[in-house]
């Protein structure tokens, strides 16, 4: 009798050990880096509601996700973004639609819902192909040379030059817009979401100033997208990008547009928000094909069967399930947004708990995602979770890279379509290996990010499509 082939274990990819509360806080003080994944004590990943550390603060983290939901639709107006991170992003993002609540971000969202319709997508993605197909002609002057790279700096380059393109119709490369992309690296190297010292050791509200180098960064960025706004308010200004469909929308109301400075937090909030959070993910995604050829190797092969020799076309980014489970999968392990805290404006009881007037409420995709109680092998890495065969199994309300409620991402869309051809482009024209095999830990930052870079080496694969 021919023995039946071993079934290969399943790949646990990189993330902290849940431990006791005091370890972890021990952890955290030893690697002295602040990074808020380690401090999560094992309970955080089986509780429904419960106390995160030992903050002078009270923080409670929602795990349920009945609760998270109702939190985040926050009929009554109770629960507004964090002051931690509002704090964090006023100097950058003023008051963009990113950090307002009630009337005044109702208005806002309902004036940029459109710039990012399926429509708007389907234009801006030509854009999406000239930057992918600029980036291929880069990993092949890497493959040819045998250098390694850092794929942090690779995906946030790109994604970077994809929002370029597709909200100001320029690319990275132009002198404006590569200087926005320096600035902005600044900015996110000495920027947290939620900084663990403050979180422990300060109260509600409490007045912070950011570094000087922080604010600088930011002066500089505001400088530079105005220079981007002013080239689209020109009288002679003929444009057909994210940028020139939010210039065109009016408040319903009022029919006014919104002013030169509004469009600056507004469009700076789509250059943070939108290419830092692709590049998260983007990064784990190619760490997780060099880990895992058996997986390059399948969906390079659905590539093949589904676009031929073809160039990847927008119609194609939604005949490839296997390539967006193994993005939705990777989304699940390494969310971009960790955590998305919200404050609480007065005291008040959500579920079993009661809370204190500016107890910190935090939802966190990466303890949801990671919850024994909603997931099976919780950290183990399976994208066919999330094949069309296995998503009745999926848990409601346990997945939420994107948010939830009204402030759920304008640009899921757009992110998801984006990752798509970048993955299917990448993966059927290259191999990925790792160049170092130093440890991984991932770290939560502005997003999740690996604590140190990884470095990539490529090499064009036989197939070597475009
Ligand atoms: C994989 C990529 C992305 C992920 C994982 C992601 C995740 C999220 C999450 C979790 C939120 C909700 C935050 C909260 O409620 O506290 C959010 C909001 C938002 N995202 Fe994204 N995002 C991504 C890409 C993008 C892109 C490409 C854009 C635009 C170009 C964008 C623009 C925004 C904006 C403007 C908001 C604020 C929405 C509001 O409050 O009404 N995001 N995103």
């Amino acid at each position: 009798m021919t023995p039946s082939p071993a079934v290969p274990p399943l790949y646990t990819p990189p993330h902290p050990r849940p431990m006791g509360a005091l370890p972890s806080l021990l952890r955290v003080l030893r690697h002295g880096d602040g990074n808020l994944l380690e401090l999560l004590p094992a309970e955080a990943y089986q509780f429904a509601v419960g106390n995160l550390g030992y903050s002078r603060r009270s923080t409670v983290l929602f795990n349920d996700p009945i609760l998270v939901q109702q939190i985040l639709r926050d009929a009554d107006g109770v629960f507004p973004k964090s002051d931690l991170m509002v704090n964090a992003l006023e100097p950058l993002i003023g008051s963009s639609i990113f950090v307002t609540d009630g009337e005044r971000w109702r208005r806002q969202r309902a004036m940029i819902d459109p710039a990012f319709s399926q429509l708007r997508i389907g234009l801006a993605f030509p854009a999406m192909q000239a930057a992918v197909a600029d980036h291929i002609a880069t990993l092949r002057s890497h493959a040819e040379t045998g250098q390694s790279f850092s794929i942090d700096l690779a995906m946030s380059h790109l994604t970077a030059d994809i929002i370029c393109r597709t909200t100001f119709s320029t690319s990275l490369d132009s002198g404006v817009a590569h200087d926005v992309f320096e600035d902005f690296t600044e900015f996110e190297r000495s920027v947290a979401q939620v900084d663990i010292f403050r979180l422990i050791f300060q109260r509600a509200w409490a007045e912070v100033e950011q570094p000087a180098s922080v604010l600088a960064a930011c002066e500089r960025i505001r400088g530079h997208l105005g220079t981007l706004v002013d080239s689209h308010l020109a009288p002679d200004a003929q444009f057909n990008d994210i940028a020139s469909a939010v210039i065109a929308a009016r408040d319903d109301a009022s029919g006014e547009p919104f002013t030169r400075d509004e469009l600056i937090d507004q469009l700076g909030v789509f250059f943070l928000a939108g290419h830092e959070t692709s590049a998260s993910v983007l990064t784990w995604v190619f760490y997780l094909l060099a880990e895992q050829p058996q997986w390059a190797a399948r969906l390079r092969d659905e590539v093949d069967a589904v676009v031929g020799q073809d160039t990847i076309g927008f119609e194609h980014t939604r005949k490839l399930p296997l390539v967006k489970a193994f993005f939705r999968e990777t989304l699940r392990l390494y969310p971009p947004i960790t955590f998305m805290p919200r404050v609480a404006l007065e005291a008040t009881t959500i579920g079993p708990r009661k809370l204190k007037r500016g107890a910190l409420v935090m939802i966190s995709p990466w303890t949801l995602h990671r919850h024994s109680d909603y997931w099976q092998s919780p950290h183990t890495f399976q994208p066919e979770r999330f094949l069309a065969a296995n998503e009745a199994a999926l848990h409601p309300g346990a997945y939420i890279p994107f948010g939830g409620g009204p402030h759920v991402c304008v640009g899921a869309g757009f992110a998801q379509t984006e990752a798509i051809l970048i993955i299917a482009s990448l993966v059927r024209a290259f191999d990925f290996k790792r160049a170092d095999t130093g440890p991984v830990r991932p770290a939560a930052r502005l997003t999740t990010r690996p604590a140190q870079q990884i470095q990539l080496h490529v090499a064009c694969c036989s197939q070597g499509a475009s």
